[in-house]
């Protein structure tokens, strides 16, 4: 169980408690969190559950396979050094209070 923050591109922020197993673009779904489309359902393959992680976050992250890296290149939103897939983020004990920026757009 994570608690993660998701902040809309206006700044406004939703919280919700995310349980393992699943993933940070999961728990957006779940919770009807605009700003994930997550059109191929979490497979690495659309880029629309793009999010921007907080610079100044510190929790350990999974790290980026040749997939996912190569889907952040065509994402609608401009790819950033912070960009990752939120499906590609699976809910540990230690992403609680990650903190993650919804772009402006997915598709
Ligand atoms: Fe399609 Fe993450 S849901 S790339």
């Amino acid at each position: 169980m994570a608690k993660i923050t998701y902040r809309s591109p206006s700044g406004t922020d939703t919280v919700v408690e995310v349980a393992a197993p699943g993933t940070v673009m999961r728990g957006a779904k779940l919770n009807n969190i605009d700003g994930i489309e997550a059109q191929c359902g979490g497979s690495a393959q659309c880029g629309t559950c793009h999010v921007y992680i907080d610079e100044a976050n510190t929790r350990p992250l999974p790290p980026m396979h040749e997939s996912e890296d190569d889907v952040l290149y065509g994402t609608a939103s401009p790819r950033r050094p912070t960009s990752r897939l939120s499906c590609q983020l699976p809910i540990t004990d230690d992403l609680d209070g990650l903190l993650v920026h919804l772009p402006e757009k997915q598709s």
